[in-house]
């Protein structure tokens, strides 16, 4: 039967899927339920296999990071794991807090022995014997079951000294964001768990070599952690015939907007954003799908003829946009295109930390030009002519992310769906309104 309309996980149940398979199914706050389902025999293999074991696995996956920015999960791993200063630490990012995306609490809620497992194997592959995990403080549920989940296992001796009588130990320690953005940011984490305010520092040196209390780290975001399971399971090069070229293995992504059946669905990469679109129900009957944000607020749009790209890292990018952290934001004929980039320059001028200038001041100027245009009051060619120089500063100069990348969805609007274009005057004369081009104060 057709699922009901707003269910988070629309395929539960379903014996294909790879990293949902359990959700929905298992009880999430039984550890024998768990076992009962498979869970901890990826420990079980990792133990058997050595640390050295599974980082080769892991490497021979391609698996790449599933926060937003694809970096390779096991050259992660291995610069961690050889660096000699110790000790060396774990953190899962669960800081889920890009707009749009709600995967990683899927995952939290419903199988958070799975998260629990995951960090314990990390742990094992990068030598450390400490794991933190930062969970956004808008996800109570999910920090209760990481908390009974992290209980249980130390009953078990799954967690704590000599897990199993293999001689390794390791734990976890959760720690609550307070609402800020910024905070996702993997050295904003690092600053936000050693007591001081939770501000990006300057990369490099990268984590591996000085993270966590200057320690060499290694923080992956929820979803990366969870497919270290089935890598074990199924084995590296197994895994790593999942998906289509250097995109491999399945993929969450978090489906909203003006679709039928929003929520989190498991395809493998590869397979087209127009068969995603379909399995959330498509839009309503009448309505005509004009554009998909691909990627939250730092990605970029798709205009409603392109769905048939493949949802691949290189697909996302050769159409202009990114996976990012797999937002699926569709919008339909009905929404106001010039109110979304108002709001998501809202947010980012909100969420800035203000430690760095071209941000600070940046997103305040690309919100003001953005309403202007949005109102019909600002001056099409200066106001995006300024949104452009603003833009490429923040993309220059910003320090972390948030800045980098606060203006592409609003760039991607304006050179691929066309938002703000002066309609064509038909005696050939040039819009008042316009003004001077490059003029920017
Ligand atoms: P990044 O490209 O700087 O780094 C990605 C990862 O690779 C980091 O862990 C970094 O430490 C590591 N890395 C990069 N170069 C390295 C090297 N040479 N050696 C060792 N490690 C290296 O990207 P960043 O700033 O960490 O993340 C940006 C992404 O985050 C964006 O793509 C955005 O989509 C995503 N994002 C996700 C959110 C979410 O809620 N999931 C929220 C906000 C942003
Ligand atoms: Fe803070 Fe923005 Fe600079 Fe990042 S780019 S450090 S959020 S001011």
């Amino acid at each position: 039967p057709e699922p009901p309309a707003g269910t988070a996980v629309p395929q539960a149940g379903d014996p294909d899927l790879v990293l949902l398979r359990r959700v929905g199914v298992v009880d999430p706050e039984s550890l024998d339920d768990y076992r009962a389902n498979g869970g901890y025999s990826a420990l079980r293999r990792a133990l058997a296999l050595g640390p050295a074991g599974v980082l080769r696995e892991v490497s021979d996956s391609g698996l790449v990071g599933r926060g937003g920015a694809a970096f390779p999960t096991g050259r992660k791993w291995e610069g961690t794991a050889r660096q000699p200063a110790t000790p060396h630490y774990v953190v899962c990012n669960a800081d889920e807090s890009e707009p749009g995306t709600f995967k990683d609490r899927v995952i939290m809620e419903g199988d958070p022995f799975a998260l629990i497992e995951s960090m314990t194997i990390t742990g094992y592959a990068n030598a450390a014997e400490k794991g933190y995990l930062y969970i956004r403080g808008e996800y109570p549920r999910a920090l209760a079951r990481l908390e009974n989940a992290i209980a249980r296992a130390r009953e078990r001796n799954l967690l704590g000294r000599d897990i199993l009588g293999s001689g390794f130990d390791f734990d976890i320690e959760i720690r609550r964001g307070a609402g800020a953005y910024i905070c996702g940011e993997e050295t904003a984490i690092f600053n936000s768990i050693e007591g001081y305010r939770g501000e990006p520092r300057s990369k490099p040196p990268f984590p591996v070599e000085r993270g966590l209390f200057d320690r060499p780290t290694t923080i992956n975001n929820v979803e990366t952690l969870v497919n270290v399971l089935p890598i074990l399971l199924m084995g590296g090069p197994a895994y790593a015939g999942i998906g289509t070229g250097r995109s491999t293995g399945p993929k969450l992504f978090c489906v909203s907007g003006t679709v039928r059946r929003p929520g989190v669905y498991e395809v493998p990469f590869g397979a087209t954003l127009r068969e995603l679109v379909v399995l959330a129900g498509g839009v309503e009957e009448g309505r005509e799908l004009r554009a998909v944000l691909l990627g939250g607020a730092a990605g970029g749009f798709v205009r409603g003829d392109e769905l048939d790209i493949p949802l691949t890292f290189e697909g996302a990018r050769d159409a202009g946009a990114t996976l990012g952290s797999g937002v699926v934001l569709v919008l339909d004929d009905t929404v106001d295109l010039g109110a979304i980039l108002v709001r998501i320059a809202a947010f980012f001028r909100d969420e800035s930390c203000g430690q760095c200038v071209p941000c600070r001041v940046g997103t305040v100027r690309q919100e003001e030009a953005l309403q202007r245009l949005s109102a019909g009051t600002g001056a099409r060619r200066t106001d995006i002519a300024l949104l452009r120089e603003v833009g490429t500063a923040m993309r220059d100069a910003s320090i972390c992310g948030l800045g980098q990348t606060a203006w592409n969805a609003v760039e991607s609007a304006i050179d691929r769906l066309g938002v703000f274009a002066a309609p064509p005057d038909p005696t050939g004369r040039t819009d008042a309104a316009d003004g001077p081009v490059g003029v920017s104060k």
